[in-house]
């Protein structure tokens, strides 16, 4: 085993029949009769297709015995060519590439927009280290993960494996704004001692938020139970609603519904003064009304023509 015979193959022979080899002068006839063994086991548990000659069927051929040429199994992506992925913007993106048998095939990502060269192997050689190659040894994953998504991210990835030629396929990331959208008009007139329900949803998004603050003004309300403010958050269901039982006028201002993972939504809220309907408070901003939209105006106006 320590001569020019000593060909990893012959690794896997136990040490009974080395020492038989040792001992024997006829070689050819010996390893004839190993490698017709060995091609029997390695053909039964092969896939067939003729497309390469890299393995030692070229020695046996030297050897003079013949043989079909032991085949690798081809290369092929799992991963489907041409899919997309959909993000949103702030989490982390996976473009999948899984590639069955890439042999001693390296993997390459190369963003399609500019050519950029972002991973070889698991090296980064994009300066923007937001991108990164993911893959455990032996695996056949090589997926892509890019942190903190911006939509300048978005567009055609290609995985490339430097076979001889190289082979590619292209994946296609999406990227999405989340958003918070409040039901109902932007803004919203009460009485007092009535009730106020504000629901708030997140659109848009590929997971759930880990939080969602509600802000009365610049104050955060979630937990201002005391203050009447009951908010009740549904994470899974990308959800969360805010009610007040009996508003009265300090409950008027401005709400922002804030994910964490989202654009905020926000509405303004108008507790009416019975007493005196065209003074409507602005969480006691003195004359801010002044700045009120049409819609504001019009109520006025109607209130004022229904009194007269
Ligand atoms: C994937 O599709 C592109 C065309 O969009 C093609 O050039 C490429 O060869 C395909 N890759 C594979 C592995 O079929
Ligand atoms: C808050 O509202 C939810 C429903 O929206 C209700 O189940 C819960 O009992 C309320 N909590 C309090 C303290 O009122
Ligand atoms: C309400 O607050 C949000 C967040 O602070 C702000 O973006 C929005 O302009 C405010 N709306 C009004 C009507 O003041």
């Amino acid at each position: 085993m320590r001569d020019s015979c000593s060909t990893p193959r012959f690794s896997s022979i136990g040490t009974g029949n080395m020492n038989l080899l040792f001992e024997m002068e006829k070689w050819p006839v010996i390893i004839i009769f190993l490698t017709v063994q060995m091609s029997d086991s390695f053909s039964s548990a092969q896939v067939k297709e003729p497309d390469s000659n890299r393995m030692d069927g070229n020695e046996m051929n030297e050897l003079g015995a013949s043989f079909p040429p032991l085949e690798i199994p081809p290369l092929h992506f799992v991963t489907e060519n041409n899919s997309f992925v959909t993000s949103q913007t702030g989490s982390t993106a996976l473009v999948p590439c899984i590639i069955n048998n890439v042999g001693d095939g390296m993997v390459s990502w190369i963003r399609r927009k500019d050519y950029h060269l972002l991973t070889v192997g698991l090296t980064t050689y994009s300066s923007d280290d937001r991108f990164q190659a993911i893959h455990l040894q032996h695996s056949e994953d090589w997926t892509l993960q890019i942190k903190f998504v911006q939509q300048r991210d978005a567009g055609l990835y290609e995985c490339q494996v430097s076979s001889h030629p190289p082979i590619s396929i292209f994946i296609r990331l999406n990227v999405v704004e989340a958003r918070g959208e409040i039901q109902g008009p932007s803004e919203k007139y009460l009485k007092p001692g009535s009730g106020l329900r504000l629901q708030c949803s997140v659109l848009q998004s590929t997971e759930p938020p880990s939080y969602v603050f509600w802000y009365h003004n610049n104050r955060m309300i979630n937990y201002d139970v005391d203050r009447g403010i009951n908010v009740t958050t549904d994470l899974v269901e990308k959800m969360s609603i805010l009610t007040i039982t009996n508003a009265d006028t300090r409950h008027s201002g401005n709400y922002s519904c804030v994910p964490s993972n989202a654009q905020p939504a926000s509405t303004y809220v108008h507790i009416l003064n019975g007493e005196n309907p065209a003074a409507m408070q602005h969480g006691g901003r003195g004359l801010s009304w002044l700045q009120c939209s049409p819609s504001s105006w019009l109520l006025i106006f109607s209130i004022i023509i229904i009194w007269c």
